[in-house]
């Protein structure tokens, strides 16, 4: 048995992404201030994917003992790291120090025997754990305390938002309640990891990546779970150990287009995991769409998964916006804000449709961002230049080059507050001349729109391409109007500030309010009540129908 003071260790976790190092350093504040190295998006994937693979989900009794479930799985080597959390039951993660630990409690895990039904033998690392005699776990044990992998409710929030000093600080609070917690990007990271064992069945050495918001840094606890199954590693490292005069290919089958393989390699793998992928409910292959993919439930973890391959530039461009957000430390802040803002007033929707996307709002933030003087953030062209030789990238014919390692990168000297950024966003949007103008962050700047879309948000790596095709005037419209209505009210209340002690909503709280728009405007041509009635009352309103509804900012 190893000592008992390495197994409840915490410590030794990789200090991996940006927002642990922001948190560390304090400085989710304003400015750009904070110069703690960063790391790159490649070191961060390598050492969380490297975490992963030493780590087992286990399906625990919901009473259990942490001492002694810790202590038993110690037998199988140290343990680095370990929570619990709750989704239709008790599950631990627990990440050993060491990979073969994950082989030797392989080893002495059974496939269940069934009574009615028949179990498909698959030795996966999701387990199961069983008491063998439930009655002789002594009550009075300290039972495992659960790490919350959901968001605030609206109430909750509400109050944090009332409670807090300024406007900067609210959106940073927005931010800290909102961002994936260091146990959900774990849970995410293992979940690829689980994912990639069963593709490896049919793909040896294939890798599945979370992209998207699960590493851009602009994930929001409850968001979906993109990702990529990568093949291009397949083969390559075989090809430049030839020598003589001979070369090596693999006999392999061949179809008409890249498309067509896609296709194929989902197929296979959407059956995969809905014959035989432990924990994987809800399988739809959806291989018509664009970009086809598998979409499926991961029980345990509680994630919506999209399973994608062939799909390197939505990688890239992960990358990209995991820089934009290092950058500086406002980015985040604002995006969340802004994501929350759009979902509170069903801009944005979990159902794919006319609105505008998560992706398409965050483009539009940095956007606004590089419009500022002095500038908050580089256009992309600028990051293109920063680039050396290692940086070059070349997808499908497009030039997806820039500079990933973000400390060469100079801060902005712009000192602007989130406040002063969050009302100029709703002022630059709700008179941006969407008629005639494309959104561009290569450059920086507005551009004729190439084509009739009521929104042109340029595709960065594609740039033939309109990331916001989909959107509708009608939504654009409702973007627009919002937008003033949002920043008209944030101009009143710097003139009508509800006092803290009054718990009126007030800032970024009023914005968020669902019926803020239609309820100020109804007000407004009645001209009854005083200002701060008014949002008594919605608070009263915003109050009741959060507890029907837990959160309505949850989701995507
Ligand atoms: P959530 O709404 O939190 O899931 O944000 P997300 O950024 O993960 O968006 P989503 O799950 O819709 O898409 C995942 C990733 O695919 C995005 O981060 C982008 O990199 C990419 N993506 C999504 N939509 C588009 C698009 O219309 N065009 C391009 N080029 N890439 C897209
Ligand atoms: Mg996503």
């Amino acid at each position: 048995l190893r000592p008992i003071h390495r197994l409840l260790s915490r410590a030794g976790t990789v200090a991996a992404d940006v927002r642990r190092e922001e948190q560390s350093s304090g400085s989710v504040e304003t400015g750009s201030e904070d110069r703690t190295p960063k790391k790159k998006f490649s070191e961060v994937q390598k050492e969380r994917r490297e975490q992963a693979k030493r780590t087992v989900l286990i399906h625990c009794p919901n009473k259990i003992s942490e001492k002694k479930f810790l202590k038993y799985l110690s037998q199988h080597g140290p343990i680095n790291n370990h929570f619990f959390y709750e989704s239709f039951g008790l599950y631990a993660v627990v990440e050993f120090c060491q990979q073969e630990s994950v082989a030797s409690l392989q080893s002495v895990t059974r496939t269940p025997s069934m009574d009615t039904e028949a179990a498909i033998p698959f030795r996966s690392r999701f387990f199961n754990l069983r008491l063998k005699s439930p009655s002789n776990q002594p009550s009075e044990q300290p039972h495992a305390q659960c790490s919350s992998q959901s968001s605030p409710s609206s109430k909750k929030l509400f109050e944090l938002l009332c409670d807090a000093e300024s406007i900067d600080d609210q959106l940073n609070t927005l931010l800290k309640e909102f961002q994936l917690t260091e146990e959900n990007t774990r849970l995410r990271y293992l979940t690829c990891s689980l994912i990639e064992d069963i593709a490896g069945a049919y793909f040896p050495d294939c890798t599945v990546r979370p992209f998207g918001s699960s590493v851009n840094s602009f994930g929001k606890l409850g968001c979906d779970l993109d990702m990529f199954l990568d093949l291009d590693e397949i083969g390559k490292f075989s090809a430049h150990k030839t020598s003589g005069n001979f070369l090596m290919e693999f006999q392999v089958k061949n179809v008409p287009s890249e498309r067509i393989a896609t296709q194929k390699i989902l197929s296979v793998i959407g059956e995969c995991l809905d014959h035989f992928g432990p924990g994987c409910v809800g399988v739809q292959k959806i291989l018509n769409a664009r970009c086809p993919l598998v979409r499926f439930s991961h029980q345990a973890s509680g994630f919506q998964c999209d399973l994608t391959t062939n799909n390197r530039i939505a990688l890239k461009s992960s990358e990209l916006l995991y820089i934009y957000g290092a950058l500086d430390s406002r980015v985040r802040a604002l995006v969340f804000s802004i994501r929350c803002w759009a979902r509170a007033h069903s801009l944005t929707s979990s159902i794919p449709g006319a609105w505008i996307t998560n992706f398409s709002l965050t483009i539009m933030v940095i956007f606004f961002l590089q419009r500022r003087s002095p500038p908050i953030l580089p256009t992309l062209d600028y990051l293109k230049t920063l680039a050396d030789a290692e940086d070059k990238c070349i997808i499908e014919g497009h030039n997806c080059t820039f500079i990933r390692d973000l400390n060469r990168i100079k801060p902005s000297g712009n000192t602007e507050t989130l406040e002063l950024l969050l009302k100029e966003f709703f002022e630059y949007f709700g008179n941006f001349a969407f008629n005639k103008n494309s959104i561009n962050i290569r450059q920086g700047r507005e551009q004729n729109k190439p084509e009739s879309s009521p929104l042109h948000i340029q595709n960065p790596f594609e740039t033939s391409l309109n990331i916001s095709k989909n959107v509708s005037q009608s939504q654009l419209q409702k973007f627009v109007d919002l937008a003033r209505e949002s920043a008209w009210i944030l101009q009143q209340q710097d003139q009508d500030r509800p006092s803290p002690s009054s718990h009126q909503p007030w800032g970024l709280a009023t914005l968020l309010l669902p019926s803020v728009a239609n309820s100020l405007c109804l007000a407004k041509k009645k001209k009854k009540k005083p200002a701060s009635e008014r949002i008594k009352n919605l608070l009263e309103s915003i109050k009741s129908s959060s507890a029907e509804n837990s959160t309505d900012t949850n989701g995507k």
